[in-house]
């Protein structure tokens, strides 16, 4: 079946409404666009083969050939403080993350390869070793009726070759194409990631955000560990403590300091 005529997945919560359009300048910018607007409904989903102009975080672009990955956003109007909005990049990472070990399991002869490298790196991405496999962007806004919302957007290279990356991102990112020496079918995978997603999203439902960001820290496997941040042209090392409600990581620096970081780049 050809990803365009994907309509739907029985998820409960999320992708109840899917589109899959060839081309867009930005999934996240038509849907916070339509949501402003009050026109998109929440847990609509809109996929793109190919973006003319793809965003990912500080400013960055992101760009991939037309057709080799997944990049598509989801609109989401949970009934959290608004300050807990950067959770919900969290939440999306946290089922990604899981789709990826458990489809390493079911389709790699040497699974353990794969998911020993797969983590989770603060705020949103997805690397294998360090090379970043999946990125996620969150645009919080206020539609036209003063509702809060949140489009998350999802960038996973999986069938691009290296050639298909820039050439300042080829010794940095990777793909499962490039991992695996294996053409993915990226239907079902996009199956996989949607139903997942909607999974953490039910329980966030009915649980409330308060599980999130210990779960992740859990999964990353970073707390109390050395990390080393760069930040606006500063280097940062300190000890992982927490994430607070807003998603932002506090670290306590080797003078006993702390420092609270609301974005940066990771090594
Ligand atoms: C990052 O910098 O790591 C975040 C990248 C997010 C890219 C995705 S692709 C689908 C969605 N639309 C965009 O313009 N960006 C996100």
């Amino acid at each position: 079946m050809p990803i365009r005529d994907f309509t739907s997945c029985g998820s409960e919560h999320l992708g109840r409404k899917i589109r899959v359009l060839p081309q867009v300048s930005s999934t996240n910018d038509l849907l916070k666009a339509e949501a402003e607007a009050v026109i998109a409904k929440p847990g609509e989903l809109l996929l793109a083969e190919y973006q003319t102009a793809g965003r990912g975080r500080l400013e960055r672009s992101w760009d991939s050939p037309p057709g080799k990955s997944l990049l598509f956003s989801i609109l989401l109007r949970p009934q959290i403080t608004d300050h807990s909005l950067q959770l919900m990049g969290l939440l999306v990472s946290l089922g990604i993350y899981d789709v990826l070990g458990e489809y390493f399991k079911t389709n790699e002869t040497q699974p353990e390869k794969y998911q020993q490298a797969l983590r989770l790196k603060w705020p949103n991405d997805i690397m294998v070793g360090k090379r970043k496999l999946c990125g996620i962007l969150s645009d919080a806004g206020l539609d036209r009726n003063d509702e809060i919302f949140v489009v998350v957007g999802i960038g996973l290279n999986v069938n691009q070759t290296t050639g298909d990356f820039p050439e300042e991102l080829r010794s940095t990112a990777t793909s499962i194409y490039i991992m695996t020496g294996r053409e993915q079918d990226r239907i079902e995978l996009f199956r996989l990631l949607i139903k997942n997603i909607d999974r953490y999203y039910t329980r966030l439902m009915a649980e409330g955000s308060d599980w999130i960001a210990n779960t992740w820290l859990k999964r990353a496997g970073i707390a109390g560990t050395m990390v080393e941040c760069r930040n606006n042209g500063e280097i940062i090392q300190g000890k992982c403590n927490r994430i607070f409600v807003d998603g932002a990581l506090e670290l306590e620096l080797q003078d006993g300091s702390v420092r609270v970081i609301y974005s940066g780049d990771f090594a």
